[in-house]
């Protein structure tokens, strides 16, 4: 797999992007004018995308030195790393990189002694906590649900060195990006890995958190029947009433055509799922990690696998039926796709950007996972709604006094 990338290629994904990114270009430009990151150092694990570039030169422009690594080892647009590269930004990543190559691109950025450690899905948080030589950092950022996850679990064992703000939990962040921003790049990955019509498809979405409802809204907007698999009740109930079928992963396995993971769990399709599926089933993931489908079961019970194109694998069962395996398991949606629409990074980035100073500024002493301060969380819906040329009533004092007064 190639490891660079085409440099102005890369420089006008980077330029398209920031156009559709315009509460992050007032951040940029506010940092600019006042350096609050000056001399600051940060180590950022996150997808090597056009909307991470934006972020990044936000970073910049406020003044930080930035080491960038990819979370994923199959996302990096390998154009735009040869463009950051190019205007100073230190970047390890490529795309196709191996495990092994993943880690130690995070030890490198690690080993850079970092003020502040931007995380997707907490590998950099975590490999920090392995270390056993420590280093002071002022606090880290985490961007996804999985990570706030693994985060949690640190707290929760006492074992945390420093303050994580949870960037996912940010209202401007989960219910925009997670819904709408996965709802619209996993169907566009499954798209471009394999051109089918979702029209009068069976669509199973496992999960109805965030993630799973945003694709099964947009499955069913494209004219699929959507069956979603849920564990919580009270979810299960919500994908009820908002017109779902709702069935176990069993039985939904007869009948998907398409099957989309958005769990943050493992193996929640397995060997028996696999079994009874039908031919020419199509195997996505839109969950932050490649365990939601047990790809190592899948191989096992397969007598023959063939590559389709760079995203698609035909595995062909020892039962005689082929399914289809998009990304090896990964996140369809910037394996196979690009990603999240600048529009919705927008906002989870500029939560990013806005914290970052806020880490700078507050150095929090405390060893705990904490959320976006409101204002942050606020700021950027107002920005983001005057972006969209949106305006809203304001409680008039009356009001405010009626609400006030229970
Ligand atoms: P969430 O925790 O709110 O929702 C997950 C849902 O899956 C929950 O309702 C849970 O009950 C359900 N679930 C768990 N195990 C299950 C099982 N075995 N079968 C069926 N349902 C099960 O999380 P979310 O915010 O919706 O995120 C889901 C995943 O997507 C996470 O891994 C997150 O990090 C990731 N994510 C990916 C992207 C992307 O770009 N692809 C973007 C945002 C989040
Ligand atoms: N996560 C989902 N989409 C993304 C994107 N376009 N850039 C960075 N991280 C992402």
């Amino acid at each position: 797999m190639e490891k660079t990338g085409d440099l102005s290629a890369g420089l006008k994904k980077i330029s398209w992007a920031e156009t559709y990114m315009p509460v992050l270009s007032i951040i940029k430009q506010d940092f600019l004018e006042r350096k609050p990151l000056k001399k600051i150092r940060i180590s950022a694990t996150l997808h090597v995308t056009k909307e991470t570039a934006a972020l990044i030169k936000t970073l910049s422009a406020g003044g930080a030195e930035v080491f960038l690594t990819p979370s994923n080892p199959l996302s990096t647009d390998n154009d735009v790393a040869a463009a950051l590269r190019e205007i100073g930004v230190h970047v390890m990543a490529w795309r196709g990189m191996s495990n092994e190559e993943y880690f130690s691109a995070i030890d490198w950025a690690l080993s850079q002694k970092p003020n502040i450690i931007i995380d997707d899905g907490a590998d950099a948080i975590v490999s920090y906590h392995e270390k056993s030589e420590a280093f002071q950092v002022f606090g880290a950022l985490e961007e996804t649900t999985t990570g706030v996850r693994r985060v949690k679990a640190l707290e929760e064992k006492k074992a945390l060195r420093f303050t994580v703000i949870a960037v996912n939990n940010a209202k401007t962040k989960w219910l925009f990006d997670n819904r709408y921003g996965t709802g619209q790049s996993a169907l566009d990955g499954i798209m471009r890995a394999t051109q089918i019509l979702f029209a009068g498809k069976c669509v199973v979405v496992a999960g109805y958190g965030m993630v799973g409802r945003g694709i099964a809204n947009r499955a069913r907007g494209l004219g699929s029947k959507v069956i979603v698999t849920e564990v919580d009740p009270i979810r299960a109930l919500e994908a009820v009433m908002d017109g779902y079928e709702v069935m176990p992963m069993l039985e939904a396995a007869r009948r998907g055509d398409v099957f989309i993971t958005a769990t943050g769990n493992k193996n929640v399709i397995d060997i028996n799922h696999f079994e009874v599926m039908k031919q020419g089933a199509i195997l996505a993931n839109a969950g932050h990690f490649d365990v939601e489908i047990n790809v190592k079961a899948l191989y096992a019970i397969a007598s023959n696998v063939r590559e389709i194109n760079s995203c698609t694998e035909e595995i062909t069962l020892k039962n005689g039926k082929k399914v289809y395996l998009l990304a090896k398991g990964r996140l369809v949606n910037l394996v196979c796709a690009s990603g999240h629409p600048s529009e919705v990074m927008d906002m989870s980035f500029s939560n990013q950007a806005l914290c970052t100073e806020f880490l700078v500024n507050t150095q929090p002493k405390e060893k705990k996972l904490i959320e976006v301060p409101e204002e942050i969380d606020k700021k950027v819906a107002w920005l983001k709604l005057k972006a969209f040329g949106v305006e809203i009533d304001k409680l008039s004092y009356e009001q405010e006094e009626y609400l006030a007064s229970w």
